[in-house]
């Protein structure tokens, strides 16, 4: 017999148990966990064990893959060659950042390609998503809003009609009567979400769902959702600042890492096709603690510019921040400089940056936090034609890195005159006409070049 039992999730990850705890042993954050009912022994889904057998790969018949087009070449290509046809996608993001703008300027365009779309919201009303389809443009007929939260309204249309594609804004505001806790909450949104993949495999609709990501309250973070879907876009970029990177984290149908450069204007999400361009606009003019380096964002080079401030410290203990890299990362090259290089670090405080709210995971920028790290210690700017890019490691060592040769290629793209590189990689590079390519071994080499 059912029977309803309360459990505790851990609003970030999901954690479960049977009481309160104040820290989640699962992603040890605080004050994460929420009560929420569970019916348990409900109605268990009867196999038809005899119909079910294994079948051999070689029987396997291949379907190819319908694909179409959103519209936007960029967010074509972070989704792996376009919209797959049955197919489950999350797209996060912090809340303003612009995730229903780029989903209703997509539905848009599909529209307009002779698709029907369905755009369900939850959270917005009718006249309030109408206003912001009138400063993005013009719709047909065929794009269709829905105003509801309860999952079992759009399952009772989909009954009726199959749209092509399928936009849920947001999931944290869906809900299905089977589950007594709160919308929002981990149970619902698991459930919901299995829901709908059930929905796109079996009916053949490409689902968008929203998911907000925050810390507070009790809005469950779609990170819990990332193994139930089949592609996870996150959406970032500071609010403030013009443009947005729509990067994929997770696509089974194409490459992950692959991003897609956005602009916020007064009519909506435009495309910046040379976002190098964007990044390195404002740039600070033989400015102390200004580097550009070429990092590889999925098959494309990105040109970014690193700042740092190193000045004396007040304190005992040196600050040191990281905005836009990785804190111990920048702490690690630090190290480095003041044991490989003999740079009195210890007393001194070190701020480094990336301008422009993108996020490097890159090491090959390694070489370039170090120059702008030791062009601010020393308060002599860096060649503004300058672009370095190499790992480095803890000996000092600088190493090789993938693709060097297209980025030198989009160092000249933009203008620049000369490339700092890793030896091993100039060694394996033929000559580029127009750049001077310099080869180093060690931070200690590369450090000569900059006097
Ligand atoms: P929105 O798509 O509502 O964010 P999300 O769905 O991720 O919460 O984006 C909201 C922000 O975008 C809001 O601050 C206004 C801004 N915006 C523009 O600057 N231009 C536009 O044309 C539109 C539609 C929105
Ligand atoms: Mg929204």
């Amino acid at each position: 017999m059912a029977k309803e039992k309360q459990i505790f999730f851990c609003q970030e990850c999901g954690f479960e148990s049977a009481k309160w705890m104040g820290q989640c042993p699962g992603c040890k954050s605080w004050n994460t966990f929420c009560e929420e009912k569970v019916v348990v022994g409900a109605k268990k889904q009867t196999l038809m064990r005899e119909a079910i057998a294994p079948t051999s790969i070689l029987q396997v018949e291949k379907t190819d893959e319908v694909r179409f087009t959103t519209g936007f070449a960029e967010l074509d290509r972070v989704l792996g060659g376009g919209i797959v046809r049955d197919s489950l996608v999350l797209v996060g993001g912090d809340p303003g950042i612009g995730k229903s703008t780029i989903l209703l300027q997509m539905c848009r365009n599909i529209t307009e390609a002779g698709k029907t779309v369905l755009y369900v919201s939850g959270e917005e009303s009718m006249s309030q998503i109408k206003m912001r389809a009138e400063r993005i443009g013009t719709f047909s007929k065929d794009m269709l809003l829905l105003c509801v939260n309860e999952l079992a309204y759009v399952e009772d249309y989909l009954k009726k009609a199959r749209p092509d594609v399928m936009i849920i804004d947001s999931i944290q505001t869906m809900i299905t009567d089977d589950i007594s806790s709160a919308p929002g909450s981990i149970s619902q949104i698991k459930e919901v979400t299995a829901r709908l993949m059930r929905i796109a495999k079996q009916m053949g609709i490409a689902i968008f769902i929203v998911g907000h990501v925050t810390k507070e309250g009790t809005v469950a973070g779609p990170r819990n959702l990332e193994h139930m879907v089949d592609t996870v876009l996150y959406f970032e970029g500071d609010r403030n600042a013009g443009f947005r990177v729509l990067r994929a984290v997770k696509n089974r149908f194409g490459s992950t890492n692959e991003i897609g450069v956005f602009e916020m204007t007064e009519t909506g999400l435009a495309e910046v096709n040379n976002p190098s361009q964007v990044m390195l606009d404002g740039r600070p003019e033989a400015s102390s603690g200004s580097v550009v380096v070429c990092s590889m964002e999925g098959t494309r080079p990105l040109l970014i510019e690193i700042q740092a401030l190193v000045s004396q410290t007040n304190f005992n203990l040196p600050r040191r921040t990281a905005v836009g890299l990785d804190y111990n990362r920048v702490n690690l090259l630090l190290a480095v400089l003041e044991k490989r290089a003999g740079l009195i670090l210890s007393g001194c405080d070190a701020y480094v940056n990336i301008a422009g709210g993108i996020r490097l995971d890159d090491p090959s920028s390694d070489l370039g936090i170090i120059y702008a790290i030791v062009s601010s210690y020393r308060n002599r700017p860096v060649d503004e034609h300058l672009v370095a890019f190499g790992e480095v490691g803890l000996s000092g060592e600088v190493r090789a890195v993938s693709a060097a040769e297209q980025r030198v290629y989009e160092a000249q793209k933009m203008g620049f005159t000369t490339c700092v590189i890793p030896k091993s990689n100039k060694d394996k590079m033929k000559k580029i006409e127009g750049m001077k390519v310099i080869g180093v071994a060690s931070v200690t080499e590369a450090l000569e070049i900059i006097v």
